[in-house]
């Protein structure tokens, strides 16, 4: 990362650096995994969700303009071929969503910014979708 992007305000910054997105990811996989409403999405996981919640937790601080540590580890997210292997559609894209904005609102992220985030992650949610329905 520049110097310049330093020392821009970044959501990743905003939100309270790694240990906020820990919180929400943790957060977020915890309802997944509880939460009956989740229970179509979480069966696509696997049985300990413990890679699922490095793996989010790594591509997120990038995603959210902090250091990119996905990308270091992992490489390029391809994310959209690395969601392949599961069916998702509108119901899952749906829960993932619903999931996601309640862990927002549970580890209380300021209302607009849970708002402009639900905007940006609904996009890439969308965009993982590869079966009609
Ligand atoms: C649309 C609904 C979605 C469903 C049903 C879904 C489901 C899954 C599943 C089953 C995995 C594999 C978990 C594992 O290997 O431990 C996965 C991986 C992953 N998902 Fe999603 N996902 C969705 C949307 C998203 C979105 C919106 C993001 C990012 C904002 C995201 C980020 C990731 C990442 C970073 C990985 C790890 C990729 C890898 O390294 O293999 N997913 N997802």
């Amino acid at each position: 990362m520049n110097t310049e992007k330093q020392t821009q305000e970044t959501i990743y910054a905003t939100l309270g650096g790694a240990d906020a997105v820990r919180r929400l990811v943790d957060h977020f996989y915890d309802l997944m995994d509880t939460d009956a409403r989740y229970a179509g999405i979480r069966a696509l996981h696997p049985q300990t969700l413990a890679g699922s919640r490095e793996k989010l937790y790594l591509f997120l601080s990038g995603w959210l303009g902090g250091p990119q540590l996905y990308i270091a580890k992992h490489g390029h997210p391809r994310l959209r071929a690395r969601h392949l292997p599961f069916a998702i559609g509108v119901a899952e894209r749906d829960a993932w969503m619903a999931c996601m904005k309640q862990a927002m609102a549970d580890v209380s992220i300021d209302p607009a910014l849970q708002t402009h985030l639900a905007e940006a992650f609904f996009g890439t949610a969308d965009f993982m979708r590869n079966k009609l329905g």
